[in-house]
């Protein structure tokens, strides 16, 4: 059973150029996948769904193209508001939201409060994340914290990530076949199952999804042990 999958969205850009788009098309269609891989989401009972919409090194990409995925935030947020509230989903985010211009930012909080006390399924977008950023940002936070514990272990360390009351990633799906981590979520995919898909963000749909998940059934979860634990 799948209770948190992660994915890494990637391959907008070459979805587009096969079909004679602009990259800002591919981008837009990524961004209206979200949407239905929400709702397969919640019908196959995934209750957090964390997605990598923007990296702290996607800042690097040429200006316009950046603009371009800021302005898709509000859009996203505007359109998205009434499914989500139709179909129970809670926005969050994680990563440096600081960083993001206000007008993303505020259309991010606003969609966040309106959707606070929906418990279906967590949208958590990582937005100006990086999985190395969050453990450098948890350890400053460890070290202003007054009340900080003595030593710290795992657990203790966990409590200052960007999302400590989410647990860990089951399964993290990487769309259009690239094999690395981009710096996702470096922490929580310890233990995670891996899926590589060849299929480009925008076409993922729900029978793609199924595949991963039936990939991740048929596996045997040890986490370092001998013996199965599902
Ligand atoms: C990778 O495709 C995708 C991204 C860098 C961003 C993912 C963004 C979205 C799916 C849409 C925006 C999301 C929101 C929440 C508004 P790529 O450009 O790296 O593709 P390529 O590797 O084929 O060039």
């Amino acid at each position: 059973m799948v209770k948190h999958l992660a994915i890494i969205m990637d391959g907008n850009g070459r979805w587009a150029q096969q079909r004679g788009l602009s990259r800002s098309e591919g981008h837009r269609a990524g961004a209206e996948n979200i949407g239905k891989i929400t709702e397969a989401a919640i019908k196959y009972g995934i209750e957090y769904l964390t997605l990598y919409a923007f990296s702290t090194e996607n800042w690097k990409r040429p200006a316009a193209e950046v603009d371009f995925l800021m302005h898709l935030i509000p859009v996203f947020c505007k359109t998205r508001l009434k499914p989500m509230l139709q179909n129970g989903v809670r926005l969050r985010t994680i990563g440096r939201t600081d960083d993001l211009p206000f007008f993303a930012r505020k259309a991010l909080l606003k969609a966040i409060d309106d959707t606070k006390n929906n418990t279906k399924l967590t949208l958590n977008l990582a937005l100006s994340y990086g999985g190395r950023a969050e453990i450098v940002d948890a350890v400053n936070r460890l070290l202003a914290d007054p009340e900080r514990p003595q030593k710290i272990d795992e657990a203790a360390f966990g409590r200052y990530l960007y999302a400590p009351d989410i647990p860990d990633p089951d399964l993290m799906i990487r769309t259009s076949g690239e094999m690395r981590l981009s710096n996702f979520l470096l922490w929580e995919l310890s233990y995670s199952e891996l899926y590589v898909s060849p299929v480009h963000w925008p076409a993922f749909d729900e029978a793609e999804l199924k595949k991963a998940l039936d990939s991740f059934g048929s596996r045997d979860r040890r986490f370092g042990d001998v013996t199965a634990k599902k």
